[in-house]
């Protein structure tokens, strides 16, 4: 369907253009005083300027022209030049009908359809997740279902960093452990073992007490390195140990993304863009892009018009090593000879601003995309804890996921038993719905590149801006249309949504009206808060209107039908912003 937005604005643009101004003048905004009016256009002021006419003039002369519409119940000339409107209740509830009857309450799909690749997780295996891989996860999500949503086809890459001095350190400290296991036996020359020898626990533990053991005894650091360099020169037995370190992990990592209802299309990592890495340098410095700066080999990416000045992207280390700037490129060309995305989108914490954008001006400046190429770094800041500063748990260590869904859960399923109206078995299912609601919606509603406090109490508050209280308001949709079905005396025909009866009514369908135009921002500015912002103003509409009508006991069956299919079509929005969030609603809670 047209965004209401662009019909009230078309509108206004015909009735400028009809007294002879131009019609860029004729901007439509949401009011910004919704005491006084719903939309508004300020045009006036600085049409002014430009035909040196007084600005009410002009208002009142495209006012003139807008009396007949049939859009506007009231449109209106107020010092010193602004239009303030109000919508016909009748076009508004036609366009509810409109909604209602088309699929995804009225959001159409891209006519222009992208193909883009999402770059989120990004968890580092056999290393523990930390709260930017879950921020990502959440963020990712969401960006992923958005642009499915509408119409796009959306790859989601978990990219794991998996290829890292983490690999040598784990394989050093797995000898020490067990020295007799085959791999480390040179004469060995049989085929390797298909189990690994190692559980995720065991693996969970090993990493850092050989990370530990690095930073206090420089032999094995050594040693380590050495190890990270022959793995991934090719060296047969290390090879196997890191398949088994890959299998172990990314078991796991399946298991806690599935916990999250995260999900996706490729499980690459680092180590795929290995095989592109010695034609990539070789191309840079052909094309003369690259050049040795105290033995490193960079590529400058310095550009007019920069407000502070940007270190040369360096692409490879004097030791000879590649590293993560070098991955990201080779990832590049790969997913250009694999996918050939319209838009690359990355999401990851702000220390990594400047790395990205060495890596998308290198891929430009290199033609390994083209120079156009839509490629965004959506960056977010850091979950903290109360005390400001990062997250931790209770015990002050490292964030387990498993233990923070546990405890939000925990938290849910008493705040749902404080309210009592399902048993505690229930209650315990609900729990775990909610409190990822909870842990999700807090995260979203927060601009992503701003920072923000974990505050359970607040999250998994029924009341304010919190998922709790989106999926309060969906269930008690639910449980008034249930109650409406079980009614003995419905209205017989279709139940058209009629004009709205009272300002709650309409302030309700006009938050409905809206729905389309939020999606399509929320994702052309990968901006998830919007979604959160405009679910939270629906779900205090809905609520505002529910508590100022009895629906059940209206007599009127024909106002009540409407009523219903209003309620119905508040619930479908409701529920495509809580599903590009990411979220469930429970049945009861
Ligand atoms: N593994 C990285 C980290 O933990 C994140 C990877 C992000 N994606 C990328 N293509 N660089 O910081």
């Amino acid at each position: 369907m047209k965004k209401i937005l662009d019909l009230i604005t078309a509108e206004m643009k015909k009735a400028f253009a009809d007294c002879g101004y131009d019609e860029a003048y004729a901007k439509v905004t949401l009011s910004n005083r919704p005491d006084l009016c719903e939309y508004q256009c300020n045009g006036a002021m600085a049409a002014a300027k430009a035909y040196k006419k007084k600005p009410f003039d002009i208002a009142a002369e495209a006012v003139e022209r807008l009396s007949g519409s049939g859009i506007f119940a009231a449109v209106e000339a107020v010092m010193p030049g602004f239009i303030n409107l109000k919508l016909n209740p009748e076009y508004l509830a036609e366009y509810m009908n409109g909604m209602a009857d088309s699929g995804q309450g009225g959001c159409e799909t891209s006519g222009s359809p992208m193909t883009i690749v999402v770059d989120y997780g990004g968890a580092n295996v056999a290393k523990p997740l930390h709260v930017g891989h879950l921020r990502s996860a959440i963020i990712g999500e969401s960006i992923k279902r958005m642009g499915r949503f509408l119409g796009h086809t959306v790859i989601g890459d978990v990219h794991l960093g998996d290829w890292g001095l983490q690999m040598g350190l784990i394989i050093e400290e797995l000898k020490d452990r067990k020295p007799d296991l085959v791999y480390f036996d040179q004469s060995y020359e049989g085929e390797y073992p298909k189990e690994a020898p190692f559980t995720i626990s065991e693996l969970e533990e090993i990493y850092p007490a050989a990370s530990a053991k690095a930073k206090a005894d420089a032999g094995f650091s050594a040693r380590a390195h050495e190890a990270t360099l022959k793995l991934q020169n090719g060296y047969q037995p290390y090879r196997a140990i890191w398949q088994h370190i890959i299998e172990v992990s990314v078991a796991d990592l399946k298991k806690n993304y599935g916990n999250l209802n995260v999900s996706f299309d490729l499980w690459k990592g680092e180590s795929d863009a290995e095989s592109y890495i010695p034609g990539l340098i070789k191309e840079l410095e052909e094309k003369g892009l690259a050049y040795e700066s105290q033995g490193a080999l960079v590529v400058d990416i310095a550009q007019e018009g920069d407000s502070k000045e940007l270190p040369p992207c360096i692409v490879r280390k004097s030791d000879g090593a590649a590293l993560y700037s070098t991955s990201d490129l080779g990832t590049i060309i790969e997913r250009e000879k694999d996918i050939k995305p319209d838009w690359y989108i990355y999401i990851t914490d702000k220390r990594q601003e400047l790395h990205f954008v060495q890596v998308f001006r290198v891929a430009k400046k290199a033609g390994f995309v083209a120079q156009d190429k839509k490629m965004s770094h959506l960056c977010f800041g850091t979950m903290n804890g109360k005390d400001g500063k990062p997250f931790k748990t209770r015990d002050g260590g490292v964030m387990r996921l498993e233990t923070l869904i546990a405890d939000i859960s925990q938290a849910a399923y008493e705040k749902i038993m404080e309210n009592r109206t399902v048993s505690e078995e229930e209650a315990r299912e609900t729990s775990k719905i909610v409190g990822m609601a909870a842990l999700k919606y807090g995260d979203l509603s927060n601009q992503a590149s701003k920072d923000y406090v974990f505050d359970m109490d607040r999250f998994v508050s029924f009341e304010g801006n919190t998922g709790p209280y989106i999926l309060y308001t969906i269930v008690r949709i639910n449980s008034i249309l249930a109650k409406y079905r079980g009614l003995e005396e419905k209205y017989e025909g279709k139940g058209e949504i009629l004009p709205a009866l009272s300002a709650a009514e309409k302030d309700l369908m006009l938050q409905l009206s809206r729905y389309n135009e939020i999606m399509e921002t929320s994702f052309a500015e990968l901006a998830p808060h919007k979604i959160c912002q405009y679910v939270y103003e629906l779900s205090n509409a809905f609520n505002r209107f529910y508590h100022d009508t009895k629906i059940i006991s209206e007599e009127d069956k024909r106002q009540q039908a409407s009523w219903i299919r209003l309620i119905g079509l508040t619930k479908d929005v409701l529920n495509g912003c809580i599903n590009v969030l990411g979220i469930e609603a429970p049945e009861r809670m």
